[in-house]
């Protein structure tokens, strides 16, 4: 009811602002005349009519508002100084009521929802285009085939049953790496007892010089349930195109690259479907609390699970 009557009292405003704009386009074809608000039935006047009411400026129109002058127009004043009565008028003379200004700024916060509203249905429909969907949900990850630590392939489907961290990364990174895999490491230790629930992943993005023994020796320093992973260099892009992983050598000549990669730690459930992704930003115990969290879910279901079964 209310936002009716604020949209109707918007619209009030709106239509004699617009009268306004009748008036001067008509005058900017050539004419003058000291109107005041006009109807727009009346902006059909004849050439005739109009230099009627400059002689009589008494006429109809204008008697409401400016009686006492007369005076003609200029165009200038006709096009920049707004007629008296007029909304703006009102505004100037204070008039212009508080219901008034608040209808307007109702007006214009409905027209601003609108228009978020809009523009967020569009960002969603965009992100709903651009990006392969399951059942709603961001399709991140699939089937891979890798190398592990002792030369063995391992597959996707081989970490089923248990959550799975993933994180892609090179032996050689200096600082972002390391920092990654400590906090993991971290957040695997606050869990105790649950850390048996995942399975962290490390997944070369170098594999021409991370060999399986390079990445044994460089996991050895983070939590001992890691796997490293590596393979061909075709192997290892294909899993990461399938997460969406960035990654790029910078131009040094030689073995002294670096490698510019994306930041992320994905998880996944112990079905292999994408659970959820932390960034660079969640720290080791905002991990650990999320990771404890979903395993203490995952746990309860077994229970229930197992309870059905056996009942
Ligand atoms: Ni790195």
């Amino acid at each position: 009811m209310i936002a009716r009557g604020v949209v109707k009292c918007g619209l009030s405003l709106f239509q004699s602002g617009r009268n306004r704009v009748v008036v001067s386009r008509r005058l900017s074809n050539g004419t003058t005349a000291g109107e005041g608000s006009s109807t727009g039935s009346k902006s059909i006047k004849d050439a005739n009519s109009v230099k009627e009411s400059i002689k009589k400026p008494e006429s109809k129109a204008t008697s409401e508002t400016s009686t006492a002058e007369p005076k003609v127009q200029s165009e200038f004043q006709t096009r920049y100084i707004p007629e008296k009565g007029s909304a703006w008028d009102r505004f100037k003379g204070g008039s212009l009521s508080w219901p008034a200004l608040v209808a307007f700024a109702g007006v214009g916060c409905v027209l601003l929802g609108s228009y978020s509203y809009q523009k967020a249905k569009k960002t969603e429909e965009m992100r709903r285009t651009h990006t392969k969907t399951v059942g709603g949900k961001a399709k991140v990850g699939g089937d891979w085939e890798l190398v592990n630590m002792k030369g063995e392939t391992r597959k996707n489907s081989d970490y089923h049953g248990k959550f799975v961290l993933i994180y892609f990364g090179f032996t050689f990174c200096p600082d972002i790496c390391p920092d990654e895999l400590e906090k993991i490491s971290e957040a695997l230790s606050g869990l105790g007892e649950n850390a048996k629930y995942i399975q962290p992943l490390f997944i070369s993005i170098d594999p021409e010089r991370d060999t399986e023994e390079r990445v044994r020796e460089y996991l050895s320093e983070f939590h001992p349930s890691f796997e490293g992973l590596t393979g061909t260099v075709e192997q290892c892009k294909a899993a990461a195109k399938l997460f969406r992983v960035y990654f790029s050598k910078d131009n040094t000549v030689g073995d002294d690259y670096l490698v510019d990669h994306s930041i992320i730690t994905y998880l996944m459930d112990p079905t292999g479907e994408f659970l959820e992704f932390y960034g660079k930003a969640v720290t080791a115990s905002d991990m650990c609390l999320r990771l404890s969290k979903l395993i203490q879910n995952y746990k309860t279901q077994l229970e229930e699970h197992n309870r059905t079964i056996n009942a």
